[in-house]
């Protein structure tokens, strides 16, 4: 557990660092903030040589005397094309360096005037963003060999130096509160990346419903329900339990419910509340419909689409936007077994139409189908699922964009949007009304994939749009692609990354202040 700490106007022989960063456009020779003449003269040899040039994402760390151990240099790039996603990269970039220097303590030396039109708390919190992103570190299991855990232990944000821009006392206002927003945000996406990364044999999915509830607990306003086996059979969900019954982990089904209200006693969106649903599938082996063993380990992930709604909800509730929003998360475990499902099986869905399997490895949209149709329950002003549900999303996209699918022009709009100021993009893809014939089975209401094979991601999307009410505005995201990044980035660790996270908060950010 780390705080970033905000200060202001702290003169450079009065710091006290392991690392002090310094950022720089392309181009730029100096820092505005005063450095005493002899570190002046070293940056200025460095910048010389060529071997820090400004770019984006650059570092060069120099080490130093003095109270600061290192004065390090951070990229910014060409200042007309730096955007608030890109300062966020940029330091990220400077903690995963520093963290692996082994610097325990960082002063992140803020770029007031980074983003054209954007205020100093608007840098202040994607810096702090970015920092503790780079800050997460994935979860060791080391029983023998204990691994040294490199952390950076305090990291501190330096505002208001003698600037190109003066800085308010009312900025540190704003300032202060985007870095708690900021770490209310970083909370989220780490309990996203923790789950996610975690090994389905200690994640799973009664642990999920736990953590759940441990967070419903600790945030006031946010309940937290979870339906267990017995009381998902009531609901009848044939599709969750078709797909749980072959795992020797029982499956489950979490509620989270925050209702936000306008200072006037209205919620936002009247009392229709926004209604989420994710993918919770713990593992998923392929069950019956075995999945070749490369890579099969990654798919531990399978949950991010759930972890990233509960952590939407979550994060939602502790900023009190005024705004009703309610998170759905089937949970289950997709294993091979003699009682597991069966590709020619035909399943009931919750809402009553039939299913006729015919892979187990299109187990997502069979859970998800109970979550959609459990969702028509609250009457929602607006549907969103995040899953990842097919490989054909990755091969279209990777990890460039979340896969978007929508019937509803304005809704697409504005996540694209939102989607490239938080740099947790969106990419819309088509659903040929069409195609829909594909999914005509002789036995059941629906074929759970075609029998000639098309686009899986966008027939993924048409068959969901089945347990969806068509007058309800309903988006669908596929972030097989974005969810996971086996290499890392140079501004955060390999593993989950938490996507969609920041889109969704930024969006229901948006629903409230309009309402
Ligand atoms: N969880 C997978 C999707 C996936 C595949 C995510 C690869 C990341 C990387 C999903 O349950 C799945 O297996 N989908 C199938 C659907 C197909 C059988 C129509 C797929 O994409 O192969
Ligand atoms: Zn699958
Ligand atoms: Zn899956």
């Amino acid at each position: 557990f780390m705080k970033i700490i905000l200060s202001a106007k702290i003169p450079y022989n009065r710091l006290k660092a392991d690392a002090f960063v310094v950022p720089l456009f392309k181009g730029e020779k100096e820092s505005a903030y005063v450095l005493p003449a002899s570190i002046k003269k070293l940056v200025a040899i460095v910048i010389a040589s060529k071997e820090f040039q400004g770019g984006a994402m650059e570092t060069q760390a120099l080490h130093v005397a003095g109270g600061v151990a290192r004065v390090c240099l951070l990229g910014l790039g060409e200042k007309r094309e730096c955007t608030l996603d890109s300062v966020q990269r940029a330091y990220g970039t400077a903690i995963m360096r520093l963290k692996k220097m082994k610097a325990k303590s960082v002063i992140l030396l803020v770029r007031e005037d980074a983003v054209k039109d954007k205020a100093v708390a608007d840098i202040v919190g994607a810096v702090a963003l970015g920092a503790r992103i780079a800050h997460y570190v994935t979860h060791h299991y080391k029983g023998k060999k204990k691994k040294e855990v490199q952390r950076v232990g305090r990291i501190t944000l330096l505002i208001n130096h003698r600037g190109p821009t003066s800085v308010q006392r009312s900025d540190l206002k704003t300032s202060q509160y985007a870095l708690r927003r900021a770490e209310v945000i970083a909370d989220g996406l780490d309990f996203v990346r923790y789950i996610a990364d975690s090994p389905a044999n200690y994640a799973t999915p009664n642990y999920i419903a736990e953590s759940a509830k441990e967070i419903g607990k600790k945030i006031p306003g946010l309940t937290v329900t979870v339906l267990d086996k017995k009381q998902i059979e009531k609901e009848k969900m044939g599709g969750l339990l078709a797909v749980a019954q072959g795992s020797q982990h029982e499956p489950r089904f979490v509620i989270c419910e925050y209702h936000g209200h306008l200072a006037h006693g209205q919620g936002a969106h009247g009392c229709k509340p926004i209604v989420l649903v994710g993918k919770g599938i713990t593992f998923d082996t392929g069950g019956i419909s075995l999945k070749p063993w490369n890579k099969m380990e990654e798919m531990k992930f399978d949950m991010a689409g759930g972890a990233a709604v509960i952590a939407t909800v979550a994060i939602a509730a502790r900023l009190k936007f005024p705004v009703h929003v309610v998170g759905l998360v089937p949970l289950a475990e997709n294993m091979p077994s003699h009682t597991a499902y069966k590709p020619g099986d035909v399943i009931t869905i919750s809402d009553g139409t039939t299913v006729e399997i015919l892979t187990t490895d299109a187990e997502g949209r069979m859970v998800l189908a109970d979550g959609l149709s459990y969702a028509k329950k609250y009457k929602p002003s607006v549907i969103v699922d995040v899953a990842t549900l097919t490989g054909a999303i990755v091969a279209a996209l990777s990890d460039y964009a979340t896969g978007l699918f929508t019937g509803d022009d304005a809704l697409a709009t504005t996540l694209e949007r939102l989607g490239k100021e938080t740099g947790d993009r969106v990419w819309r893809m088509p659903m040929p009304k069409a195609w829909a014939d594909h999914l005509k089975s002789p036995v059941a209401d629906l074929r759970q994939v075609p029998s000639v094979r098309l686009a899986d991601a966008i027939m993924a999307a048409l068959f969901l749009k089945n347990f969806v009410d068509a007058k309800t505005p309903w988006v669908h995201l596929d972030n097989a692609g974005t969810a996971w990044k086996t290499e890392g980035y140079p501004y955060a660790e390999s593993g989950a990354t938490g996507a969609p996270v920041q889109l969704l908060v930024r969006w229901l950010d948006e629903v409230s202040r309009q309402r």
